[in-house]
């Protein structure tokens, strides 16, 4: 089934929560109606954005001119099952941690550090979600997808994604040209599970841990340091962690002794856009209706009714004032739409 909104309010469809119209609304259920879609004249006529929970989307202006695009595709279906894993196709449309809570709930391991990140499934793939020590191309077998130009199926095995940190080819070089239908994920029977990050092993109890307390303690954290949806809207992680080179690195270290830091390869280091911004004294800063929330600098919030031209300046300030101070460029993780 196809449904067509026009000039459609929606601020319930993305986690920002603002006041933004759409030109057009678009819904389908089926890869039939996305072909079908594709070769239809509004299609063929306007610029069109493929969305999934609008978890990751900054709308700049409040009229969006042109074609939001959503898959309602939602089904689930297990491809094969051994003593060990089992392979799930799952529809781009799933809500992600509908998905995650299903895997728990089945003993499937694999999935459970993404527990509670908002958004779907579809763009689970393209934006490599992470948290955790986990990103979810350790579970990616092949990402199905419908080619934009031809209307044809297309599979992408997992190396061909070129997935790095929130990133794939899908968000580079492929951007625009494909649009993802379902995810095929490999989870395991005898869960290996990651608690090394942060303060993640610490919020376990003791003893025989299960792949249920992973998800109730990352739930249990990330409910700690990220906006509630009915609390704030917000995108989750506005910056992206830069990564710089070590020797950059080991000169602020030199001034700033406490800079935390995760080491990326050899010759690079990751540094928590957070705390940059923390240090800066962005905490609890406005911005019009936008806010630095309080407890993690590296979300910006719709504190109160903020329109699209507010979060826009308060995240160009923080970055200009960033470089100023440790002449390191932080990037929005949050995909700009004009
Ligand atoms: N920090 C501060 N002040 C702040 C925020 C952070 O000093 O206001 C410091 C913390 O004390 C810590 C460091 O910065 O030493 C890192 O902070 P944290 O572990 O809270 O998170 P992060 O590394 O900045 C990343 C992901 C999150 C993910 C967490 C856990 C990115 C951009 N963000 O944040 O992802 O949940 O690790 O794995 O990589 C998201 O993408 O929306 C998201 C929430």
């Amino acid at each position: 089934m196809i449904r067509i909104e026009e000039n459609y309010f929606i601020q319930a469809l993305h986690t920002f929560r603002m006041p933004v119209y759409a030109r057009w609304f678009v819904e389908y259920d089926t890869v039939e109606d996305l072909v079908s879609l594709l070769q239809s004249d509004l299609l063929r006529t306007h610029s069109f954005l493929p969305m999934g929970g609008g978890s990751n989307l900054l709308f700049v202006h409040e009229y969006y001119d042109s074609v939001l695009l959503h898959s309602a595709i939602r089904s689930v279906e297990l491809l094969n099952e051994t003593d060990s894993e089992v392979l799930v196709k799952v529809g781009a449309g799933v809500v992600w941690d509908d998905f995650v809570a299903d895997c728990v709930a089945k003993g499937w391991g694999g999935a459970e550090n993404l527990s509670y990140i908002p958004g779907e499934v579809g763009a689970s793939a393209v934006q490599n979600i992470g948290a955790y020590g986990v990103e979810v191309k350790d579970i990616i077998v092949e990402v199905e997808t419908i080619e934009v130009a031809t209307g044809t199926p297309r599979i992408f095995q997992n190396a061909e994604c070129e997935y790095g940190y929130r990133s794939s080819i899908f968000k580079h070089e492929l951007k625009g040209k494909y649009i993802v239908t379902a995810v095929t994920y490999r989870l395991q029977k005898q869960p290996h599970l990651h608690l090394d990050y942060g303060n993640l092993r610490s919020s376990l109890p003791e003893g025989n841990i299960t792949i249920a307390d992973v998800r109730r303690a990352v739930i249990a954290i990330r409910r700690a340091k990220l906006p509630e949806p009915d609390e704030y809207g917000s995108a989750g992680s506005f910056f992206m962690n830069p990564v710089i080179p070590v020797e950059q690195y080991e000169k602020l270290k030199a001034s700033y002794p406490d800079m935390p830091h995760y080491v990326v390869d050899q010759g690079h280091v990751k540094v928590p856009a957070g705390w940059l911004i923390d240090r800066c004294g962005w905490k609890g800063k406005e911005e019009g209706g936008a806010a630095v929330y309080e407890k993690q600098c590296l979300v910006l919030i719709n504190k109160k009714n903020a329109r699209p031209s507010d979060v826009v300046r308060l995240a160009e300030k923080i970055k200009q004032s960033v470089h100023d101070t440790y002449g390191i460029t932080i990037n929005p993780e949050v995909n700009y739409i004009e």
